[in-house]
């Protein structure tokens, strides 16, 4: 192994920096080349990548986001973009790939590999919905982001006897919500994997009020089925069963921006620095991720378009605790 390229994927993540960082210096101590590819596949279907030094990688562990850019690439879903980022990789002389990135980025690492080119993926998003890991670089940060604008809308709603309806991102997962519902102490929590039809998170709200609460938070994952503006429309023709004041936040993006926390970081640095060791072994073809507190290297083939399912249990227990 004389030379690698290092690029993120994907929706950002607060800790990828933190994992480039490793990765980068690991890479370098080994004495091998390391190149950074910008924006994703994009950059390595435009072949836009510079040769990353140790200075280059400095003062960013602290930083959200991600400095070489990421993006989505529809083009290199195509056999054809496959095709272009081969011929990419072997004109630059690139012995192997560390693709940094959740779900969508870790299929294109299977593709590239299925291909018979080198690649290690470590495991990074915010929904936190991949096989071969407990945690993924950047859950924590949004889920303590997450959290903050919770209590927050806490705070104001005990002060005017309100329930707020809060959406979280997540994409199909309900991890986040499922995290901050718990955290927060939500009367209810939404989620893809469970669903809660709105006619019973009215009545769930309703005795809320009835029993003295003064304030209730509904955490709705973004991939609910009844979305939380749905639910919201809901709830405006129910208003005097349910008592509350009522008001609707979605988070968005905020959670993603966030800078990243000390689990994240660290994280971050033992998934980058193992994906370079894996390399050193020369078997590549795996996803590194985080199994019972152990850095652990599962096939990209078993990660590839599956999504790990949340603890419903905990869903259960969440609402024995709303009483
Ligand atoms: O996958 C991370 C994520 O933030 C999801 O939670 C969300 O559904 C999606 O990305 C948003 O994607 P985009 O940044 O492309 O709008």
């Amino acid at each position: 192994m004389q030379r690698i390229a290092i690029l993120t994927s994907g929706g950002d993540a607060p800790g990828m920096n933190a994992a480039v960082r490793a990765a980068t210096r690991s890479a370098l101590a080994r004495g091998w080349e390391v190149y950074g590819i910008h924006n994703g596949y994009a950059g390595l279907l435009s072949d836009t990548m510079n040769v990353l030094h140790a200075r280059d990688v400095g003062g960013i562990i602290q930083r959200g986001g991600t400095v070489l850019g990421s993006a989505r690439s529809p083009e290199f879903q195509q056999d054809a973009g496959v095709d272009q980022a081969l011929s990419n990789l072997r004109a630059r002389r690139i012995d192997a790939l560390i693709v940094i990135g959740g779900n969508g980025s870790q299929s294109g690492s299977h593709r590239l590999q299925q291909a018979g080119f080198p690649v290690v993926g470590v495991s990074s998003t915010i929904d936190n919905d991949l096989v071969g890991t407990d945690v993924t670089i950047g859950v924590d940060t949004a889920v303590n982001v997450t959290l903050e604008a919770i209590d927050r809308l806490r705070t104001t709603g005990s002060s005017h006897q309100r329930a707020f309806l809060v959406e979280t991102m997540g994409r199909n997962c309900g991890y986040i919500a499922l995290m901050t519902g718990i955290a927060g102490g939500a009367e209810v929590i939404v989620t893809p994997e469970r669903e809660v039809e709105p006619h019973e998170v009215v009545e769930r709200l309703g005795a809320a009020y009835r029993r003295g609460k003064t304030h209730a938070i509904v955490v709705v994952a973004e991939g609910a089925k009844h979305g939380a503006r749905a639910m919201m429309d809901h709830f405006k023709a129910h208003r005097a069963a349910i008592g509350f004041g009522l008001r609707l936040t979605t988070l968005g993006h905020v959670v993603r921006g966030g800078v990243p926390t000390a689990a994240d970081r660290v994280l971050a640095t033992r998934l980058g620095a193992a994906a370079v060791d894996r390399l050193a072994t020369g078997t590549a073809g795996v996803m590194m991720g985080l199994i019972a507190n152990a850095v652990a290297a599962t096939p990209l083939a078993e990660i590839a378009g599956r999504t790990k399912p949340i603890d419903c249990d905990l869903l259960d227990l969440a609402r024995v605790l709303a009483q």
